[in-house]
């Protein structure tokens, strides 16, 4: 685990305390790779870390996925072969009181719950761009 915890973005130190990191990769021809850029292996690891955060939550556990980490040295670092994508991390472990590796912009995001974009900016109805008030 060591070897991912140094492929973590700066950003992302607080994850260095975590108890378990959950690396997700997937490759497209293990699923339904189909038209128009259709890859669901990346479509199905969303489900699947979905389901995994519920039952996290369901244990007192938080889940976290992240994106900042570099992928390319995730891979080296596991051996893991070229053609898989290296989606996601998973942070996992039981919430903690000391915010000492957190930023201020961490600290305040932790507090506020982030504002939900309106309905007709990218839920539509009808035809792309509409809200049903339109
Ligand atoms: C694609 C994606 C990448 C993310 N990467 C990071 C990350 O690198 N570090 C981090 O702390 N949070 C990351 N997050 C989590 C967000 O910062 C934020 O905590 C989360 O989306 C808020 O969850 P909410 O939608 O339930 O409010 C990421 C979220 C998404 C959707």
């Amino acid at each position: 685990m060591e070897s991912v915890r140094t492929c973590l973005a700066k950003g992302n130190i607080w994850a260095t305390s975590a108890q378990m990191i959950i690396v997700v990769a997937a490759r497209a021809s293990d699923d339904c790779d189909l038209s128009d850029r259709r890859s669901y292996s990346l479509f199905d690891c969303g489900l699947a870390i979905g389901q995994l955060q519920l039952r996290a939550t369901e244990l007192g556990m938080i889940a976290h996925p992240i994106a900042g980490y570099d992928p390319t040295r995730v891979k080296q670092a596991l051996e893991i072969p070229e053609e898989y994508v290296v989606i996601t991390l998973v942070i996992c472990g039981y919430p903690g009181s000391d915010d000492s590796m957190l930023s201020e912009k961490q600290r305040t995001a932790e507090q506020e719950r982030p504002v939900r974009k309106p309905e007709g900016e990218n839920i539509f109805f009808d035809a792309w761009g509409r809200s049903s008030a339109d």
